[in-house]
């Protein structure tokens, strides 16, 4: 192998990883429906990767062609200190950003310090403008607590504030206009989210998903938008409201997948690596890097474990086949 070749990670299936998604911890102060099972069985806290382990894993994974890095939980805020991991892997040559997907509740206090620390982007989970409904599904009285955050990362500066959306048919699709009227008076960048079987209460089924498409028709009853290109290895397909009035996606997870083009690993809080959330298979880095093992052996084990990666679901919903279950969404972060 030539010194200065670049390596890049790259599947059986000719697809290329550009984006890492970080879970730094299975816990959460919330409890949403959508996501933590009643007893959720907790990863024990010395099998946590540290700061630095997952600094060095991002350095490696740089070298390996990754462009992006979005911080995901459980919810990341609860980890202690996390503004000092933001800085590390901001100030990491290759990185062209870093996000944070977050359910808000921490915001008020640390928007500020994490615009300081180089975070470039901040998501924010928030599903209903009906305080007892949105209380409800979370499982703690935090509306205005959210809200509050929600306003704090708008004041903090930083490139994007999203806002993460899960609709589910009973509950909230009835909110798709009101929800788009609150993203655009903020210049918030709304993301409906269809509902996928990473719950872990087990109540996903296939009739409570609100489709991408039902979604587009009743936006369509009340605005004008145009469908924007879609960016290769996007989870979202995005459009922009005709009156330049800002702009909605819709992250197609069950109905459209986009599996073809996919360009995302994901990293677990216990340092299993996860080619795909919808399989199970998930590949063991922190015993390695626990042991000892150099950068080269380390990125070989990824490369290896990448190449593997699982076709995608998307096969399974052509063939109409139901996806599975596969693990609680607080573990992998969606
Ligand atoms: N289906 C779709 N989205 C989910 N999320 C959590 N659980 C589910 C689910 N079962 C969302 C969170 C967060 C993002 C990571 O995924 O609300 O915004
Ligand atoms: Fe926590 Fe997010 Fe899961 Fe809700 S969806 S319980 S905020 S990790």
């Amino acid at each position: 192998m030539k010194i200065n070749e670049k390596l890049i990670l790259i599947d059986s299936f000719g697809r290329v990883a550009k984006k890492l998604r970080i879970s730094v911890t299975d816990r959460c102060n919330f409890t949403c429906i959508f996501c933590m099972p009643s007893q959720p069985i907790w990863i024990p806290k010395s099998e946590i990767l540290t700061f630095e382990e997952i600094e060095r894993l991002v350095r490696i994974f740089v070298d390996l062609g990754i462009e992006k890095v979005k911080l995901t939980g459980g919810e990341p805020l609860v980890r202690n200190d996390i503004e000092l991991l933001i800085e590390k892997i901001s100030n990491i040559q290759g990185i062209k950003s870093i996000s944070i997907t977050t359910n808000g509740y921490f915001l008020p206090d640390k928007a500020f310090k994490l615009k300081e620390a180089g975070l470039k982007s901040v998501t924010i989970s928030f599903h209903s403008l009906d305080k007892e409904k949105f209380n409800s599904v979370v499982g703690k009285n935090v509306y205005e607590r959210v809200l509050k955050g929600i306003d704090t990362a708008l004041d903090a500066g930083f490139e994007s504030v999203k806002m993460n959306t899960v609709i589910i048919r009973g509950y909230n699709e009835n909110e798709i206009l009101d929800l788009i009227e609150f993203a655009r008076d903020r210049n918030l960048i709304l993301r409906f989210i269809e509902y996928m079987p990473f719950d872990g209460l087990h109540l996903w089924d296939l009739s409570k998903v609100v489709t991408g498409k039902e979604i587009l028709d009743i936006i369509k009853k009340k605005y004008d938008f145009e469908e924007k290109p879609r960016e290769n290895g996007s989870t979202s397909q995005n459009y922009r409201f005709k009156d330049g009035k800002g702009e909605f996606g819709i992250i197609t997870s069950i109905s459209r997948p986009f599996c073809s083009d996919c360009d995302r690993i994901r990293l677990k809080a216990d340092g299993k690596l996860v080619p795909c959330m919808f399989s199970k298979d998930e590949y063991d880095l922190k015993t390695p890097l626990r042991k000892g093992a150099s950068d080269e052996e380390i990125k070989n084990l990824i490369r290896t474990y990448y190449y593997r990666k699982f076709a995608g679901v998307e096969k399974l919903i052509n063939a109409q086949l139901l996806p599975k279950h596969i693990r609680p969404m607080h573990t992998i972060g969606g």
